[in-house]
Protein backbone atom coordinates (compact mmCIF):
# COMPACT_ATOMS: atom_id res chain seq x y z
CA UNK A 1 0.00 0.00 0.00
CA UNK A 2 1.15 3.50 -0.69
CA UNK A 3 1.81 5.22 2.68
CA UNK A 4 3.06 8.26 0.93
CA UNK A 5 0.00 8.44 -1.09
CA UNK A 6 -2.71 8.78 1.55
CA UNK A 7 -0.08 10.96 4.37
CA UNK A 8 -1.93 13.79 5.45
CA UNK A 9 -4.96 13.35 3.15
CA UNK A 10 -8.07 13.74 4.22
CA UNK A 11 -9.94 9.89 2.71
CA UNK A 12 -13.59 9.63 3.97
CA UNK A 13 -15.09 5.80 4.32
CA UNK A 14 -18.67 5.40 4.05
CA UNK A 15 -19.50 1.89 6.26
CA UNK A 16 -16.75 2.36 8.12
CA UNK A 17 -18.58 0.68 10.96
CA UNK A 18 -18.21 -3.39 9.73
CA UNK A 19 -16.24 -5.34 7.03
CA UNK A 20 -14.50 -4.08 4.26
CA UNK A 21 -14.95 -0.31 6.08
CA UNK A 22 -13.24 -0.84 8.71
CA UNK A 23 -10.52 -2.38 7.60
CA UNK A 24 -9.45 0.54 4.90
CA UNK A 25 -10.40 2.43 7.55
CA UNK A 26 -7.74 0.89 10.05
CA UNK A 27 -4.88 1.29 7.23
CA UNK A 28 -5.98 4.30 5.99
CA UNK A 29 -4.98 5.68 8.92
CA UNK A 30 -1.86 3.71 9.73
CA UNK A 31 -0.69 4.74 6.09
CA UNK A 32 -1.53 8.32 7.63
CA UNK A 33 -4.21 9.37 6.46
CA UNK A 34 -6.94 11.35 8.48
CA UNK A 35 -10.06 9.29 7.87
CA UNK A 36 -13.38 10.51 8.22
CA UNK A 37 -16.00 7.64 9.36
CA UNK A 38 -19.55 7.31 8.22
CA UNK A 39 -22.34 5.07 8.94
CA UNK A 40 -25.72 4.47 11.00
CA UNK A 41 -24.18 2.60 14.07
CA UNK A 42 -22.45 5.63 15.27
CA UNK A 43 -21.45 4.14 18.80
CA UNK A 44 -19.28 1.40 16.71
CA UNK A 45 -17.77 3.94 14.59
CA UNK A 46 -16.85 6.21 18.06
CA UNK A 47 -15.26 2.90 19.21
CA UNK A 48 -13.12 2.83 15.99
CA UNK A 49 -12.13 5.78 16.28
CA UNK A 50 -10.98 5.83 19.54
CA UNK A 51 -8.44 3.09 18.25
CA UNK A 52 -7.32 4.58 15.35
CA UNK A 53 -6.66 7.81 17.91
CA UNK A 54 -5.15 5.47 20.35
CA UNK A 55 -2.53 4.31 17.73
CA UNK A 56 -1.34 7.95 16.92
CA UNK A 57 -4.09 8.40 13.70
CA UNK A 58 -6.60 11.13 13.40
CA UNK A 59 -10.47 10.38 12.65
CA UNK A 60 -13.62 12.05 12.95
CA UNK A 61 -17.21 10.18 12.77
CA UNK A 62 -20.12 11.57 11.25
CA UNK A 63 -23.24 9.40 11.57
CA UNK A 64 -25.29 9.08 8.30
CA UNK A 65 -27.85 6.86 6.30
CA UNK A 66 -26.30 6.59 2.91
CA UNK A 67 -29.54 6.63 1.19
CA UNK A 68 -30.26 9.83 2.42
CA UNK A 69 -28.78 13.09 0.26
CA UNK A 70 -29.57 15.24 2.93
CA UNK A 71 -27.69 13.46 6.02
CA UNK A 72 -24.71 12.43 3.46
CA UNK A 73 -24.44 16.28 2.97
CA UNK A 74 -24.59 17.38 6.39
CA UNK A 75 -21.66 14.05 7.37
CA UNK A 76 -19.54 15.21 5.10
CA UNK A 77 -19.92 19.01 5.96
CA UNK A 78 -19.40 18.29 9.40
CA UNK A 79 -16.07 15.30 8.97
CA UNK A 80 -14.39 18.68 6.50
CA UNK A 81 -14.91 21.20 9.27
CA UNK A 82 -12.74 19.15 11.67
CA UNK A 83 -10.47 17.25 8.95
CA UNK A 84 -10.05 19.46 6.26
CA UNK A 85 -11.68 19.12 2.54
CA UNK A 86 -11.69 15.77 0.87
CA UNK A 87 -8.92 13.87 -1.22
CA UNK A 88 -10.54 10.93 -1.20
CA UNK A 89 -14.31 9.88 -1.18
CA UNK A 90 -14.62 5.81 -0.85
CA UNK A 91 -17.88 5.12 -1.08
CA UNK A 92 -17.80 2.04 0.46
CA UNK A 93 -21.30 1.51 2.62
CA UNK A 94 -23.72 -1.85 1.13
CA UNK A 95 -26.33 -3.93 1.77
CA UNK A 96 -27.03 -7.60 -0.06
CA UNK A 97 -30.37 -9.14 0.42
CA UNK A 98 -32.04 -11.74 -1.39
CA UNK A 99 -34.41 -10.11 -4.29
CA UNK A 100 -37.66 -12.49 -3.03
CA UNK A 101 -40.93 -13.47 -5.45
CA UNK A 102 -43.66 -11.94 -3.51
CA UNK A 103 -44.72 -8.62 -5.04
CA UNK A 104 -44.35 -5.93 -1.52
CA UNK A 105 -40.94 -7.75 -0.60
CA UNK A 106 -39.78 -7.37 -4.24
CA UNK A 107 -40.08 -4.19 -4.71
CA UNK A 108 -39.11 -3.05 -0.70
CA UNK A 109 -35.82 -5.11 -0.96
CA UNK A 110 -34.66 -4.15 -4.05
CA UNK A 111 -35.54 -0.60 -3.68
CA UNK A 112 -33.69 -0.35 -0.16
CA UNK A 113 -30.60 -1.67 -2.31
CA UNK A 114 -30.65 0.65 -5.18
CA UNK A 115 -31.23 3.44 -2.60
CA UNK A 116 -27.92 1.94 -0.72
CA UNK A 117 -25.32 0.59 -2.87
CA UNK A 118 -26.46 2.61 -5.90
CA UNK A 119 -27.91 5.96 -4.77
CA UNK A 120 -25.44 5.88 -1.97
CA UNK A 121 -22.52 6.02 -4.11
CA UNK A 122 -24.01 9.25 -5.72
CA UNK A 123 -24.70 10.95 -3.04
CA UNK A 124 -21.27 10.56 -1.64
CA UNK A 125 -19.53 11.16 -4.34
CA UNK A 126 -21.96 14.75 -5.13
CA UNK A 127 -20.92 15.68 -1.91
CA UNK A 128 -18.25 16.39 -2.73
CA UNK A 129 -17.46 16.81 -5.75
CA UNK A 130 -17.95 20.44 -6.34
CA UNK A 131 -14.96 20.94 -3.78
CA UNK A 132 -13.19 18.86 -6.15
CA UNK A 133 -14.17 20.59 -9.03
CA UNK A 134 -13.07 23.71 -7.75
CA UNK A 135 -9.43 22.53 -6.65
CA UNK A 136 -8.88 20.40 -9.48
CA UNK A 137 -8.10 17.34 -7.93
CA UNK A 138 -9.84 14.74 -5.76
CA UNK A 139 -10.17 10.69 -6.26
CA UNK A 140 -13.54 9.26 -6.14
CA UNK A 141 -13.83 5.72 -5.41
CA UNK A 142 -17.32 3.10 -5.78
CA UNK A 143 -16.82 -0.01 -3.77
CA UNK A 144 -19.05 -1.78 -6.12
CA UNK A 145 -18.45 -6.38 -6.78
CA UNK A 146 -17.53 -8.69 -9.02
CA UNK A 147 -21.64 -9.25 -9.09
CA UNK A 148 -22.01 -6.07 -11.39
CA UNK A 149 -20.64 -9.23 -14.24
CA UNK A 150 -23.25 -11.93 -13.64
CA UNK A 151 -26.80 -11.95 -11.85
CA UNK A 152 -27.68 -14.72 -10.03
CA UNK A 153 -31.32 -16.11 -9.37
CA UNK A 154 -33.22 -14.64 -6.59
CA UNK A 155 -29.83 -12.12 -6.29
CA UNK A 156 -31.43 -9.50 -9.05
CA UNK A 157 -31.38 -6.46 -6.71
CA UNK A 158 -28.12 -6.79 -5.61
CA UNK A 159 -26.50 -7.70 -9.44
CA UNK A 160 -28.05 -4.78 -10.37
CA UNK A 161 -27.47 -2.37 -8.05
CA UNK A 162 -23.62 -3.17 -8.52
CA UNK A 163 -23.83 -3.21 -12.08
CA UNK A 164 -25.44 0.46 -11.82
CA UNK A 165 -22.25 1.53 -9.91
CA UNK A 166 -20.32 0.21 -12.41
CA UNK A 167 -22.24 1.91 -15.35
CA UNK A 168 -22.44 5.62 -13.12
CA UNK A 169 -19.00 5.33 -12.64
CA UNK A 170 -17.56 4.72 -15.78
CA UNK A 171 -19.64 7.45 -17.49
CA UNK A 172 -18.78 10.12 -14.36
CA UNK A 173 -14.59 9.18 -15.01
CA UNK A 174 -15.45 10.50 -18.28
CA UNK A 175 -16.80 13.50 -17.41
CA UNK A 176 -14.73 14.38 -15.14
CA UNK A 177 -11.37 12.59 -16.98
CA UNK A 178 -10.03 16.31 -17.65
CA UNK A 179 -10.85 17.99 -14.41
CA UNK A 180 -8.19 16.62 -12.33
CA UNK A 181 -10.30 13.77 -10.75
CA UNK A 182 -9.75 10.40 -10.30
CA UNK A 183 -12.97 7.84 -10.77
CA UNK A 184 -11.82 4.99 -9.35
CA UNK A 185 -14.45 1.26 -9.15
CA UNK A 186 -13.33 -1.87 -7.40
CA UNK A 187 -15.12 -5.01 -7.40
CA UNK A 188 -14.04 -7.04 -4.81
CA UNK A 189 -15.35 -11.21 -5.15
CA UNK A 190 -15.87 -13.21 -1.69
CA UNK A 191 -14.78 -11.46 0.99
CA UNK A 192 -15.50 -12.63 4.88
CA UNK A 193 -17.48 -9.98 6.48
CA UNK A 194 -21.16 -10.23 8.20
CA UNK A 195 -22.51 -9.97 4.69
CA UNK A 196 -21.41 -13.38 3.68
CA UNK A 197 -21.49 -14.83 7.05
CA UNK A 198 -24.76 -16.27 5.76
CA UNK A 199 -23.29 -17.77 2.19
CA UNK A 200 -23.02 -21.72 2.57
CA UNK A 201 -21.59 -23.64 -0.11
CA UNK A 202 -18.01 -22.88 -1.40
CA UNK A 203 -16.74 -19.12 -2.12
CA UNK A 204 -13.84 -19.56 -4.76
CA UNK A 205 -11.00 -16.89 -4.15
CA UNK A 206 -12.16 -15.68 -0.86
CA UNK A 207 -10.24 -13.40 1.24
CA UNK A 208 -9.93 -11.49 4.32
CA UNK A 209 -10.88 -7.88 4.84
CA UNK A 210 -7.65 -6.92 6.05
CA UNK A 211 -6.00 -8.80 2.89
CA UNK A 212 -8.55 -7.10 0.62
CA UNK A 213 -7.90 -3.62 2.15
CA UNK A 214 -4.18 -3.81 0.94
CA UNK A 215 -5.31 -4.57 -2.32
CA UNK A 216 -8.05 -2.17 -2.58
CA UNK A 217 -5.79 0.84 -1.43
CA UNK A 218 -3.38 0.08 -3.50
CA UNK A 219 -5.13 0.52 -6.77
CA UNK A 220 -6.81 3.51 -4.86
CA UNK A 221 -3.01 4.78 -4.67
CA UNK A 222 -1.97 3.89 -8.08
CA UNK A 223 -4.97 5.39 -9.61
CA UNK A 224 -6.55 2.78 -10.75
CA UNK A 225 -9.81 2.89 -13.22
CA UNK A 226 -11.35 -0.01 -12.20
CA UNK A 227 -10.02 -3.18 -10.34
CA UNK A 228 -11.62 -6.43 -10.18
CA UNK A 229 -10.03 -9.33 -7.78
CA UNK A 230 -9.61 -11.87 -7.10
CA UNK A 231 -7.88 -13.17 -10.33
CA UNK A 232 -9.36 -16.69 -9.59
CA UNK A 233 -13.01 -15.18 -9.40
CA UNK A 234 -12.40 -12.88 -12.63
CA UNK A 235 -11.60 -15.88 -14.75
CA UNK A 236 -14.47 -18.03 -13.50
CA UNK A 237 -16.81 -15.22 -13.80
CA UNK A 238 -15.63 -14.55 -17.33
CA UNK A 239 -15.83 -18.21 -18.33
CA UNK A 240 -19.54 -19.08 -17.03
CA UNK A 241 -20.33 -15.62 -19.25
CA UNK A 242 -18.76 -17.12 -22.32
CA UNK A 243 -20.98 -20.77 -21.60
CA UNK A 244 -24.23 -20.75 -23.84
CA UNK A 245 -27.50 -19.96 -21.85
CA UNK A 246 -28.74 -22.94 -21.23
CA UNK A 247 -25.92 -24.44 -19.20
CA UNK A 248 -25.32 -20.82 -17.56
CA UNK A 249 -28.81 -20.28 -16.46
CA UNK A 250 -28.65 -24.03 -14.41
CA UNK A 251 -25.18 -22.96 -13.14
CA UNK A 252 -26.06 -19.23 -11.88
CA UNK A 253 -29.66 -20.59 -10.80
CA UNK A 254 -28.29 -22.80 -8.42
CA UNK A 255 -25.47 -20.29 -7.48
CA UNK A 256 -28.36 -18.17 -6.32
CA UNK A 257 -27.87 -19.69 -2.45
CA UNK A 258 -24.09 -17.84 -2.85
CA UNK A 259 -24.17 -15.00 -5.00
CA UNK A 260 -20.40 -13.34 -5.21
CA UNK A 261 -21.18 -10.24 -2.83
N1 LIG B 1 -18.26 -9.09 1.59
C1 LIG B 1 -18.16 -9.35 0.29
O1 LIG B 1 -18.00 -10.52 -0.12
C2 LIG B 1 -18.26 -8.24 -0.71
C3 LIG B 1 -17.90 -8.53 -2.03
C4 LIG B 1 -17.98 -7.53 -3.00
C5 LIG B 1 -18.40 -6.27 -2.65
N2 LIG B 1 -18.74 -6.00 -1.36
C6 LIG B 1 -19.20 -4.65 -1.06
O2 LIG B 1 -18.33 -4.09 -0.11
C7 LIG B 1 -19.02 -3.12 0.66
C8 LIG B 1 -18.81 -3.40 2.15
O3 LIG B 1 -19.39 -4.66 2.43
P1 LIG B 1 -18.93 -5.57 3.65
O4 LIG B 1 -18.78 -6.93 3.14
O5 LIG B 1 -17.82 -4.93 4.39
O6 LIG B 1 -20.29 -5.56 4.49
P2 LIG B 1 -20.60 -5.33 6.05
O7 LIG B 1 -19.53 -5.89 6.90
O8 LIG B 1 -21.99 -5.77 6.22
O9 LIG B 1 -20.54 -3.72 6.16
C9 LIG B 1 -21.44 -2.90 5.50
C10 LIG B 1 -21.19 -1.49 5.93
O10 LIG B 1 -22.09 -0.62 5.21
C11 LIG B 1 -22.74 0.22 6.16
N3 LIG B 1 -24.09 0.54 5.70
C12 LIG B 1 -25.05 -0.30 5.27
N4 LIG B 1 -26.15 0.39 4.95
C13 LIG B 1 -25.88 1.70 5.19
C14 LIG B 1 -26.62 2.89 5.07
N5 LIG B 1 -27.89 2.89 4.63
N6 LIG B 1 -26.03 4.07 5.39
C15 LIG B 1 -24.75 4.09 5.85
N7 LIG B 1 -24.00 2.98 5.98
C16 LIG B 1 -24.56 1.80 5.67
C17 LIG B 1 -22.78 -0.58 7.45
O11 LIG B 1 -22.84 0.31 8.56
P3 LIG B 1 -24.12 0.60 9.47
O12 LIG B 1 -24.93 -0.65 9.51
O13 LIG B 1 -23.52 0.99 10.77
O14 LIG B 1 -24.82 1.74 8.80
C18 LIG B 1 -21.43 -1.28 7.41
O15 LIG B 1 -20.44 -0.42 7.92
C19 LIG B 1 -20.48 -3.19 0.21
O16 LIG B 1 -20.75 -2.18 -0.73
C20 LIG B 1 -20.56 -4.56 -0.44
O17 LIG B 1 -21.60 -4.63 -1.39
C21 LIG B 1 -18.69 -6.95 -0.38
Amino acid sequence: MGSIAFAGKTVIVTGASSGIGRAMALDLAKAGAKVGLIARRTQILEELAVEIRAKGGHAHIAGADVADWNEVQAAVAQIESALGQTDVMIANAGVGVPSPLEAQAHVREIGVMIRINTLGVVHSFASVLPGMLERKKGQLVAISSLAAYISFGGEGGYCASKAAVNSYSQSLREQVRNKGIKVTTLCPGFITTPMTAGNHGPMPGVMSPEKASKKMLAAIAGGREVYNFPFITVVLIKFLNLLPGWVLRRIVTDLGDNKVD
